[in-house]
């Protein structure tokens, strides 16, 4: 069964494609084919994943505006860390598609493109940017769950309720199988009384169950990864505390996604 995961925050540079490129990386060493859904123009993830989104490939863009059931499939390339890892990359104009309101379902298009294409990988992971717009909703509504990325901060915590009601909003009006799977801490010092504070706090708003362990440490590695475009468990010991870390999510994710 594929796990189909939308990876969120309307707050920007908070961690999100580093999550998706982690979870990403601990499925490569795990030999799980993955998909990688890039929707953020940014195309952080698509980079990162050695494709270079400025060479003339279909993407995410394309495939929302195609409509069609199952265009996605033909859009999807393997990405440059080998076989079991593949993207659709932020190609197609994804500024233009966030603007699109007036075209009828647009909610639904990304979830049509990638219906009949998703069932060929054990994981799917969904990028979004840094927004709670349709791209962000689109994302939503082809998603079995949505992780919520958080640094434990106040302004970190400032930005948590808008994301539920979104996926509130996407549950009730288009996809009755997404869930909240949990909420990912990234940047969490390892003695602070604040951020304790503010985890805290986050564990009353979502749940303290929904509040995910391990949290992600702030690590140089972090940065080597994504400038090399490889997997963080290419790296060996250098990096050993955040795969370990990566693979308990990824375990996590599985467990209660299914
Ligand atoms: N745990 C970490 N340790 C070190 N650097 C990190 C960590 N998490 C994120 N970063 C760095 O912080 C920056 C922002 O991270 P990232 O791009 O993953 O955030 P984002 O939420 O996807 O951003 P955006 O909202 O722009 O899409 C990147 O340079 C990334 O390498
Ligand atoms: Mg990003």
């Amino acid at each position: 069964m594929t796990t189909s995961v939308a990876v969120l925050n309307q707050k920007g540079g908070v961690g999100k494609t580093t999550v998706t490129l982690g979870l990403a990386s601990a499925a490569w060493a795990a030999g799980l084919k993955t998909l990688v859904v890039d929707i953020d123009a940014q195309a952080n993830a698509t980079w990162a994943l050695g494709v270079d989104p400025s060479l003339s490939n279909l993407g995410t863009g394309d495939a929302i505006k195609a409509n069609r059931d199952g265009v996605a499939g033909s859009m999807i390339v393997r990405s440059g860390w080998g076989e079991d890892i593949w993207l659709l990359p932020a190609c197609g104009d994804l500024t233009e598609r966030e603007a699109d309101t007036r075209r009828e379902n647009s909610v639904g298009r990304l979830a049509r493109a990638l219906k009949g294409v998703t069932g060929d990988y054990d994981l799917v992971l969904i990028d979004c940017a840094p927004s709670l717009g349709l791209n962000t909703s689109n994302g939503l509504a082809a998603a079995s769950a949505a992780l919520l990325v958080v640094e434990p901060t106040a302004f970190g915590l400032r930005g948590v309720e808008p994301v539920l009601d979104l996926i509130e909003d996407v549950w009730s009006n288009h996809n009755r199988d997404l869930d909240l799977a949990g909420v990912i801490l990234n940047r969490v010092p390892a003695v602070s009384a604040d951020a304790q504070d503010r985890i805290a706090e986050l564990g009353k708003i979502v749940s303290t169950k929904s509040v995910w362990k391990p949290a992600i440490p702030q690590r140089v590695i972090v940065n080597t990864a994504h400038h090399e475009r490889a997997p963080l468990h290419a790296f060996g010991s250098q990096s050993r505390e955040l795969t370990e870390i990566f693979d308990a999510l990824l375990r996590r994710l599985r467990r209660s996604v299914g």
